[in-house]
């Protein structure tokens, strides 16, 4: 099988990781760890995306260097990704030397095949901040519908988008002057000599999903690609464009080329050959995004990679957003949740658990909601499988398992010839489907023990043999379910590991059952969710005060 180069969206470093962005990491990490138990080699990177005006506003608002803030954010996403046991194999930055010569790589490669233009654009500039305007800071009265205070690009209110220079009455975010209208030379990017390779590439089988490639053949593949405008001009914190100095490559060009970088500084580290990895027919490269940034990742990205000839995606999976009891996240309701918050009050094990039941291969929108996030938790990890452990370990704390495997009526075996049905489903990114096959597994364990009643043998010396012979069965069934359930609850089958004294971290163990082994005393493997802790959580991300309030996901800006 090939090997696998495995990538999350670069999360930007001018905000803390939240409920919204875990989705497509537990996504990712589940991916991983799967393929990682059945022995493939794969390699999870990530890094911070670093570059733009919004992280170069932030460091001028707080007095500091840029470099500061994103070290910063960096360390507290690390944290954040660490506590929900997201495992990266590597964890970079998009402002390290690897990616800037990654960039200057590509750029002379585009250059080589005449890919660069440039053109004159005019933008409103802050005469006050001196600096030019991304979109999103600029604030002025909808063209439209005449709706005060709307963003530089579109209206929230009738939901017309527009240029910023078609704002009425426009004024700076930034410092409230009002903007004057100014030009500068862009560098531009031509993507249409692409397109005939783009068309066939996006509608490659399996490379998206459907109905983003039907999307992208419907509204962009169907005409001329316009250039990609790829700089800013001073000042801009990123990489400035060594053949045109004063300018700087735009976010969004140097953002994808991050996920190399990181594969650069993993292979470095590890003594790989970067060409293993990104000029290889023997490995799949595969980027798991949400559905806001399909545009970047399947008509920029591969185009790029294509001109400088490196390998191109096998896959870009793409997921929904996320809601919050059917709403957007919202600061005024609570449920724009930091993930630093969710952990002082809740098992990261709830949520990837909860996710994974809800995530498919399919482009939805997944709903959080908490009062079913504490029900299916309840009722499904800890009635249900956690349960099998406690209600069975420790009548054979003493004993062990029986020596030789006894009669389950064929429970074992059937469960062992789901995994490939189970993996399946993993690999298919259809994690609501592996959990539902894994819920049926333990159902059928649990009618198993309540039939058996070892609590009701236990109280008869004269079977003591039978007793550890169900408990034998219930516990080999109950480690199946958390050997499939790995991916998803890798701590949960750490502790089970160490409760049976066994490993859990390779698929093909769920085939053969664990015999004549001692049993570890039983220690808690998971409480049940407090719904008091969930109310807490909120409250706490509710801000302080309403004015607060307003707002939403940390925007980029230019
Ligand atoms: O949308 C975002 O949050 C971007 N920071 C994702 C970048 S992904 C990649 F291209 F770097
Ligand atoms: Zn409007």
């Amino acid at each position: 099988m090939k090997r696998l180069l495995l990538t999350s969206a670069l999360p930007y470093a001018n905000g803390h990781i939240h409920i919204g962005h875990l989705v497509e990491y537990t996504q990712t990490d589940i991916f991983a760890r799967y393929w990682r138990m059945t022995g493939r080699r794969c390699v999870y990177l990530c890094a911070d995306d670093t570059h733009g005006t919004a992280i170069m506003i932030r460091a001028r608002q707080e007095g500091r260097s840029e470099a500061d803030v994103i070290a910063d954010m960096s360390a507290a996403h690390q944290r954040d990704f660490a506590a929900f046991q997201i495992r990266f194999d590597h964890y970079g930055s998009t402002n390290s030397p690897a990616n800037r010569a990654l960039c200057e790589e590509i750029w002379a490669s585009l250059r080589e095949r005449g890919r660069v233009t440039t053109k004159e654009v005019t933008q409103l500039f802050d005469p006050e901040e001196g600096m030019f305007l991304a979109d999103r800071f600029v604030k002025g009265t909808c063209p439209k519908c005449a709706a005060p205070d709307q963003y530089g690009d579109s209206c929230d209110r009738c939901g017309s988008t527009y240029a910023a220079t078609d704002l009425v009455e426009p004024r700076s975010a930034l410092t409230g002057a009002r903007p004057e209208v100014r030009s500068a030379q862009h560098l531009m990017v031509a993507i249409e000599p692409e397109r005939p390779f783009l068309t066939t590439w996006t509608q490659g089988e399996g490379r998206m999903p459907k109905e983003i490639a039907n999307y992208l053949a419907g509204h962009f593949l169907s005409e001329p690609l316009r250039d990609w405008d790829v700089s800013r001009p001073a000042p801009y914190f990123g990489f400035e464009i060594p053949d045109a100095p004063g300018n700087y490559w735009y976010v969004w060009f140097d953002a994808p080329i991050g996920y190399m970088a990181a594969s650069k500084e993993w292979c470095d580290r590890q003594g790989e050959a970067f060409d293993d990895w990104w000029r290889s027919e023997e490995t799949e490269i595969v980027h798991v995004i949400g559905k806001d940034i399909v545009y970047f990742h399947t008509l920029f990205w591969p185009a790029m990679l294509r001109s400088a000839r490196f390998t191109l995606p096998s896959r870009v999976q793409v997921h929904g957003f996320l809601t919050v009891n059917g709403e957007k996240m919202s600061k005024s309701k609570g449920t724009f949740v930091l993930a630093s918050t969710y952990l002082k009050h809740l098992d990261p094990a709830y949520l990837r658990y909860y996710y994974a039941s809800k995530l498919s291969s399919k482009v939805d929108d997944i709903d959080l909601n908490l009062e079913e996030l504490v029900n299916k938790v309840n009722a499904e990890l800890v009635n249900k499988v956690v349960n099998l452990a406690s209600r069975s370990s420790r009548f054979v704390a003493q004993a062990g398992l029986s020596a030789a495997y006894p009669d389950d009526g064929g429970l074992f075996a059937a469960a062992a010839a789901e995994a490939e049905a189970i993996g399946a489903a993993y690999a298919g990114f259809d994690y609501a489907r592996a959990t539902r096959i894994i819920v049926s597994l333990a159902d059928r364990a649990n009618e198993y023990v309540d039939r058996m009643q070892p609590w009701a043998l236990a109280k008869q010396p004269d079977k003591k043999a039978e007793v550890q012979a169900v408990c034998t069965v219930a516990l080999n069934l109950f480690r199946q379910i958390v050997i499939y359930l790995a991916p998803v609850l890798p701590k949960l089958a750490e502790d089970v590991g160490r409760l049976l004294g066994c490993p859990m971290d390779r698929w093909e163990l769920a085939k053969t059952p664990l015999v004549g082994t001692p049993v570890a005393a039983y220690e808690h493997l998971m409480k049940r969710v407090d719904p008091g802790a969930v109310e807490k959580m909120i409250a706490e991300s509710r801000p302080a005060d309403e004015a607060g309030a307003q707002g939403g996901a940390a925007a980029q800006g230019g």
